[in-house]
């Protein structure tokens, strides 16, 4: 093991929480809204870690790393530990909360410490002010996706030492990572590569779900997996007045046929109702790259020689990747149309056993009957397990052989993560923490045997 940087309860950690209490009010400053109970609620607590900005393109890290780590000082018995994987400007917070038993394989609770930008001309309220409105919402960008789970995780073991004085079985880890919402490539999946995380003996990962519109709670139990795909087609080049065959712009353009063509019988299944969204392949152009540039746009009497085209398409764990580079190389973009193409895979299809990414949302899957017995004891209800339409780090987890499962306790909530006014319920935010009291308890508590099948 290398040497992580222990930070104990200490003064340092008083003076962090005085000084995030001066920088904060700050921005409330900035924002001329009166502070209340400072630090003294969870609400606060909440609202504090919503000012840091860790908005990409520079995502403040440090300050929300600090941040965590004094809160999270306050709660006795949990160990803190701040790793780099790459530069120092990206740290990863691990707390860990041990178990009675350490040989049993722990429980992971993720979130991520970054989120996309936010643009506050278009909010109502500044995106880093954490506005509380008179109806109990908190506005800040990062509400919904994801510093809500990251705050409520420690709230949660905070009451369930201070409440029920309890003590976990299996040990109980917290990960904040950074860049997800870059791909995570400097984030979680250098972290599951390393040394440090196989000594945690990670059996099972909760990470960050979304917003459910009515009274059930979603969770999710595999991500598709994002392919960019570009496509370039070679001609002859020509006056712009002559007919003939095989340009390059009418290669491509066939090409684009036969991929809208998939993309309507797809997006058919979607519109009928026989599958999610998340359950169907998606592609979708982005960008059309053709004609020879004039100081004033194009050259109209030119057609070009090169040319290409751009599409995001996203694979649920469901296919079998090799067909589809098979249906790319041979309708797609074939070879005797003068087409040639790129595929940058964002992520992991298959499992290091060669597996499909999901995670058993059954019986066979003790975590999930647990899971299932936690949110029930919440008083919550599940709604049927769903494949997530984008990505997330669960994937990397996914990947190791390990569980894991999407869920953020948020119900009866508008879905805006990376939209404009973002915004998270005061009561919402309360009841979730008392979600995972139940969720952590359970869990941690769990002594039934595990099928182990990770590296
Ligand atoms: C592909 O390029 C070759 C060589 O320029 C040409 O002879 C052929 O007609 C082209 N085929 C198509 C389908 O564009
Ligand atoms: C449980 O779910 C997994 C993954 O979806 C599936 O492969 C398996 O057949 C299911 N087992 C039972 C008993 O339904
Ligand atoms: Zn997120």
């Amino acid at each position: 093991m290398s040497k992580p940087r222990r930070h104990m309860p200490s003064i340092s950690a008083v003076i962090l929480i005085l000084s995030l209490s001066l920088s904060s009010t700050l921005s409330v400053i900035h924002n001329q809204e009166p502070q209340v109970n400072e630090e003294s609620d969870p609400i606060s607590r909440f609202r504090n870690y919503l000012r840091i900005n860790t908005a990409h393109p520079a995502p403040d890290y440090a300050a929300a790393v600090n941040y965590l780590t004094a809160f999270a000082a306050t709660i006795p018995s949990l160990q803190i530990r701040t790793l780099y994987f790459t530069t120092p400007d990206k740290p990863l917070l691990l707390i860990t909360w041990p178990g009675s038993n350490p040989s049993l394989p722990a429980v992971l609770f993720n979130s991520h410490l970054d989120s996309v930008p936010a643009e506050p001309s278009k909010w109502l309220h500044y995106p880093f002010a954490a506005h509380l409105s008179d109806d109990g919402k908190i506005y800040a960008r990062g509400a919904q996706d994801d510093k809500c789970i990251g705050v409520q995780y420690l709230e949660a073991i905070k009451e369930l030492k201070s409440k029920l004085d309890y003590t976990p079985l299996r040990t109980v880890h917290i990960s904040y990572v950074p860049d997800e919402e870059v791909g995570g490539f400097d984030g979680m999946a250098k972290f599951v590569e390393s040394k440090e995380f196989k000594e945690l003996n990670v059996g099972f990962v909760l990470d960050e779900g979304q917003a459910s519109v009515n009274d059930e709670f979603r969770v999710f139990y595999a991500d598709r997996s994002p392919w960019n795909l570009v496509i370039k087609a070679t001609g002859v080049p020509g006056h712009g007045s002559r007919m003939y065959d095989n340009s390059a712009m009418e290669n491509l353009m066939k090409s684009v046929e036969v991929i809208m063509k998939f993309r309507e019988n797809n997006f058919d299944l979607v519109k009928a109702g026989w599958a999610a969204n998340s359950e169907v392949i998606s592609v979708n152009p982005v960008f059309l790259k053709a004609g020879i540039p004039s100081p004033s746009g194009f050259f109209m009497n030119m057609q070009p020689s090169e040319v290409e085209a751009g599409f995001d398409v996203r694979l649920p764990p469901t296919v079998d990747p090799d067909l589809m580079r098979r249906r790319i190389a041979g309708e797609w973009a074939p070879a005797w149309r003068n087409l040639t193409y790129e595929i940058t895979e964002k992520g992991p299809l298959r499992d290091y056993m060669g597996r499909p990414l999901v995670t058993a949302t059954n019986d066979s899957n003790p975590w999930w009957t647990i899971f299932k017995q936690a949110i029930e004891a919440a008083g919550g209800k599940l709604a049927k397990p769903e494949i997530l339409s984008s990505t997330t780090d669960a994937r990397f987890m996914r990947q190791m052989g390990i569980p894991t499962l999407g869920f953020s306790p948020m119900k009866n909530t508008p879905i805006l993560l990376h939209d404009h006014n973002e915004f998270l319920k005061d009561s919402v935010y309360l009841n979730g923490i008392k979600v995972y009291e139940h969720v952590i308890r359970l869990l941690s508590s769990f002594d039934g045997a595990t099928v182990s099948e990770t590296k």
